[in-house]
């Protein structure tokens, strides 16, 4: 093993590998997350970007046990997640409500949500849905665990916090549901948090007011995130590392400079061209042709194939495009890369 591939695999604390997600319904079975593997290091952004419907939310909930009960787990899929206690919880394995994955869920993996609204619980103040959390994750008396709360609402920037943490969440405007949202998820002092679009829904500016915010907690706290988007110009502000999702596969991934910069992919360059600029405003997005394949009518060979510009009929859309290693951090599965292969070189 080269030192990379060993410095990676001891700092990783979240370790996903071959996850494989399906759901039964009426019409058929939908094969939602095709045999995915990533890694989260300690202290790392991990950014996840595709379109809709290209198996962000499943895969992140698998982690969290969050799918409802129509979800299919493949028994081949593992879901590592090293604990702080030293121990190394297989969450596939796990009771869904039982102890382990309870202090797992919230107090050691925070989630914060594209709606906020409906995180909140609407007859109970701000401040009391903090509380309730952090006394059911920490050791902390009651009055401390106001303290906290005020203090979390403060470092999210809300001002005034002694006042809203007595405040319901419709009180707030979408901009402060967000942070408080944050606040709540942040309180349990989690080693890793999941932010799924938590920016989706917001105006421009306090979509960057959100971002600083988070890289600034993270430096803070220490924390790791996985941060969901499909928008590949707001994971350029966040991520360290990013894998591009198609169809409930990785097409691509690589560091944030790798993928924003010397991206190989036709789909991550599709998705860069559709990245809305603030100086272009009011021009017509590049929108990515074609249609997003039914997911009950999977193409075969690589997803991707019916709706890229470049594609090699006969090839792509038949075979599977194996794995190109471009560097170390970067890794592409597309035939027109497949010559360029450099672990062959060294
Ligand atoms: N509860 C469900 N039942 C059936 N299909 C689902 C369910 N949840 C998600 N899916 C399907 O799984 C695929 C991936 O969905 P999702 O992870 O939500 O995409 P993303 O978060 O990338 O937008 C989609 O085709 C979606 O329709
Ligand atoms: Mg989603």
């Amino acid at each position: 093993m080269s030192n990379v591939a060993e410095q990676i695999e001891q700092d990783a604390f979240l370790d996903v590998e071959n996850l494989r997600v399906s759901f039964n319904t009426d019409e058929g079975v939908i094969l939602a997350v095709d045999g995915i593997s990533f890694s989260v290091k300690r202290g790392q952004t991990l950014g996840i970007v595709g379109e809709s419907g290209s198996g962000k939310s499943v895969s992140t909930k698998a982690v969290m046990q969050l799918l409802p009960r129509t979800a299919i787990i493949d028994k081949d899929s593992s879901i590592k997640w090293h604990r702080d206690n030293g121990e190394i919880a297989e969450i596939t394995e796990l009771h869904k409500s039982g102890r382990v994955m309870r202090r797992i869920r919230g107090g050691e993996i925070g989630m914060i949500f594209q709606e906020p609204m409906s995180s909140f619980s609407p007859v109970h103040t701000i401040g009391n849905q903090i509380i309730e959390a952090v006394l059911e994750h920490r050791q902390v008396k009651k009055s401390e665990a106001r303290e906290i709360a005020i203090d979390m609402l403060d470092k999210v920037g809300i001002s005034n916090p002694s006042v809203r943490v007595d405040q319901y969440s419709f009180e707030l405007s979408g901009g402060m549901r967000q942070r408080a949202m944050i606040a709540v998820a942040l309180s349990m002092n989690p080693a890793l948090l999941i932010a799924d679009a938590p920016t989706t829904s917001l105006d421009v500016t306090i979509q960057a007011q959100i971002l600083e915010l988070m890289n600034r907690l993270q430096e803070e706290l220490g924390m790791a995130i996985i941060f969901i988007t499909h928008n590949l110009g707001v994971i350029a502000q966040v991520a360290d590392e990013v894998e591009v999702m198609y169809l409930g596969r990785i097409l691509e991934r690589g560091t944030a400079r790798e993928i924003i910069h010397q991206q190989q992919h036709p789909y991550t360059q599709a998705l860069l061209r559709a990245i809305p600029h603030l100086d272009r405003l009011g021009e017509r997005l590049t929108a990515i042709s074609g249609d997003i394949p039914s997911p009950l009518e999977r193409p075969t060979g690589c997803p991707f194939h019916t709706r890229c510009e470049q594609v090699i009929p006969g090839l792509c859309d038949i075979q599977d495009p194996g794995l190109t290693q471009i560097s170390s951090t970067h890794s592409v599965h597309c035939f027109l890369h497949e010559e360029r292969d450099v672990r062959n070189l060294t």
